[in-house]
């Protein structure tokens, strides 16, 4: 069994943030645009630097092997999480993001996902996210996304 744990993001982990970032499968699961290395640099130092954005790096048996992250933005405060592939399938997003939810303390947290993305969908649920209802969704809802919650 792997030991999974969180610890914060240092410069030297921006090559590895970058490398997850750039794998097509990666990114069209998330449904987020792949930067290329100057762009990714400059935006990722910017996120490191921002005193109202959390991130960790997740640790697999000493490996680095994804991040998580908490921003805030207009409609609240959200949280997100990328994996590395050859970590996928081993509960690794699922401890994360459970850790990561012990160490933050705003309530409620969002997290905005494709409906195509059921990887994701299962890591919110199996940490109490739920599903917003119809009527419970911002007047500016995208219909190719999920929103989850958590409340408390
Ligand atoms: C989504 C992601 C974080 C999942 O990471 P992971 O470590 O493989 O997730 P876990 O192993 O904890 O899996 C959690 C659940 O999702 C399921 N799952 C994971 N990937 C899946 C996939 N591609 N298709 C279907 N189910 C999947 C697992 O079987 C597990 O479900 P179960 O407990 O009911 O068996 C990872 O694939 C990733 O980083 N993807 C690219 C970035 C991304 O999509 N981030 C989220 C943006 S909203």
């Amino acid at each position: 069994m792997s030991e999974v744990s969180l610890r914060a993001i240092t410069p030297e982990d921006l090559p590895t943030l970058f490398e997850n970032q750039y794998d097509p499968a990666s990114a069209t699961m998330a449904g987020v645009p792949i930067r290329e290395e100057a762009d990714f640099y400059v935006r990722r130092t910017r996120t490191e630097a921002d005193p109202a954005t959390d991130t960790r790096a997740v640790m697999v048996d000493g490996e680095m092997a994804g991040d998580v992250v908490s921003w805030t933005d207009e409609s609240g405060r959200h949280v997100g999480y990328r994996i590395a592939q050859r970590f996928w399938g081993r509960g690794i997003a699922t401890t994360a993001l459970r850790l990561f939810l012990a160490e933050l303390t705003d309530r409620p947290l969002q997290a905005d996902l494709l409906k195509t993305n059921i990887g994701s969908r299962r890591v919110l649920e199996k940490n109490g996210f739920r599903l917003l209802a119809p009527d419970e969704l911002p007047a500016d809802a995208e219909p190719t996304l999920h929103y989850f919650r958590l409340d408390s």
